[in-house]
């Protein structure tokens, strides 16, 4: 629905191009036209300015510190709802009914077993491997062990392919955990809840029934809707880019695994708690702030800052008020917690941190909660991806289901030298 034109004066030619206003946000102007009407392209190094999709799955109004996902602001969700009612949500739309997230449970309940063969792929990793590099192995290996669900063009078997991926994370990561501890494999469990299923299979073993503590599994399902959409962030991006070229589901998720493992992404949590820990008590805290600060120094300060929240990030709020409730609840506590508040206060009151508009992101307290409960710094990342596969599924079934969606192929500005002739070797 363009409601007008946006004109663009190049080269003494003036060219029109239709703008598009989405329900909320930012207008966008409808560029695709514009290499063949001007001979030009637009150019946006890491797509600042750029919208590469329609979506209506995940909204965030960054100057105000907003997080949508299907109109439900993050904070109601994370508080009233479920990881698996917010995974129906992202995927269909709607909130379920009680028998259509019931339905939807058992449905996912039902496929958390993964072929029993792809144990055999644990024990080609060293114990010490990282566990983000066993879960891009074993989520791509999916693909060859579940033929009847890769064919992108049929609707049922790209929801079974979602199902699967969603149900099947928690499983993987949790024998990722168990193959660097060293301990046996457990199987799902179908009385327990997605996330209590998780927390068993992670911490269970053989030799004795595994409690699961509810308020540290409420922790976690908050945890993984806070961790289960974002917007067109790099992951998110790279599954949609793999799909579009009709790549099968389990080698896009496995794609978006990789870029995910990045510490200026998803490998932010791991980074922020060995950050946490390198400066230990709050009276360092202002030698880190001032190497964060200093343009000679890579440093910067783990779990603060975000391409798109100039304003507190909603998902951090909800979980340092976690933080405080799993202490509670394991009667635990940590002095990098009174670092990390610390840390908050003194960044939010630097000019640097103020004007650049630098806030604590969803990264910057998970670490101490996960640690909390009992996850290996190297774990945080992997617990990220195992949330976010509804987000990068939802997202690719989106972009797979518009019938004008095309393969993602950028241009450039090209800057190497100009064709010239081959020298053969002895004229060097
Ligand atoms: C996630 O996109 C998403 O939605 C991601 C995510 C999701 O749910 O999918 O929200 C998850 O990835 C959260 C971000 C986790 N990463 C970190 O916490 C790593 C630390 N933060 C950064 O490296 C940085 O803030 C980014 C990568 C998150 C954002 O980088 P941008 O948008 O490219 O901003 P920038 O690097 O251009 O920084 C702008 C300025 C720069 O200074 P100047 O060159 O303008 O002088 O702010 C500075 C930066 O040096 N800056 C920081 C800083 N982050 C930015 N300085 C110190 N410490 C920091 N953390």
């Amino acid at each position: 629905m363009a409601d007008k034109q946006a004109e663009l004066e190049v080269g003494g030619e003036t060219y029109d191009f239709p703008t598009i206003q989405g329900s909320v946000g930012p207008d966008v102007i409808d560029i695709r036209k514009l290499y063949g009407t001007t001979g030009r392209f637009t150019y946006d190094p890491g797509y600042k300015s750029t919208a590469s999709c329609e979506s209506a799955l995940t909204y965030i109004d960054g100057d105000e510190g907003v997080l949508l996902h299907r109109g439900y602001p993050i904070g109601q969700l994370a508080e009233q709802s479920s990881f698996m009612e917010v995974s129906y949500l992202l995927l269909n739309g709607e909130l379920p009914s009680k028998d259509e997230l019931d339905e939807f449970s058992h449905t996912i309940t039902y496929h958390t077993m993964i072929h029993d063969q792809m144990r055999q792929f644990y024990q080609g990793f060293r114990r010490d491997a990282h566990p983000m590099a066993i879960m891009c192995g074993v989520v791509g290996a999916l693909s060859a062990f579940y033929h009847d669900s890769t064919d992108i063009s049929d609707p049922e078997q790209r929801k079974i392919a979602s199902h699967r991926l969603i149900a099947k994370m928690p499983t993987i990561a949790a024998w990722a955990y168990k193959y660097s501890v060293g301990q046996p494999f457990l199987y799902p469990n179908n009385s327990l809840s997605y996330t209590g299923n998780f927390l068993r299979m992670t911490f269970g073993v053989p030799a004795e029934d595994y409690e699961v503590v509810p308020a540290v599994e409420k922790a976690m399902d908050r945890i993984f809707i806070l961790h289960a959409d974002h917007e067109q962030n790099a992951s998110t991006s790279t599954v949609r880019l793999a799909g579009s070229s009709g790549a099968n589901p389990f080698a896009c998720i496995s794609a978006g695994i990789a870029c995910l493992w990045g510490p200026a992404h998803g490998g932010a949590n791991e980074a922020a708690l060995n950050m946490l820990r390198e400066i230990g008590t709050p009276d360092r805290i202002p030698h880190y702030i001032e190497r964060a600060k200093d343009k000679n120094d890579p440093f910067r300060l783990m779990g603060f800052g975000h391409r798109v929240y100039k304003n507190y990030d909603p998902r951090a709020t909800v979980m340092q008020k976690t933080v405080r409730e799993v202490f509670d609840a394991l009667n635990v506590s940590d002095p990098v917690f009174e670092t990390a508040l610390r840390l908050e206060e003194m960044a939010l009151q630097d000019d640097y941190f103020v004007e650049k508009k630098l806030f604590p992101n969803v990264d910057f307290y998970s670490g101490v909660i996960l640690s909390a409960i009992g996850f290996p710094t190297t774990m945080f990342t992997a617990l990220f991806a195992l949330a976010r596969t509804v987000g990068w599924v939802a997202q690719w079934n989106e972009m797979i289901s518009d019938p004008d969606q095309v393969i993602g192929r950028p241009r450039q500005l090209y800057t190497g030298p100009t064709a010239r002739d081959y020298v053969p070797i002895g004229q060097r």
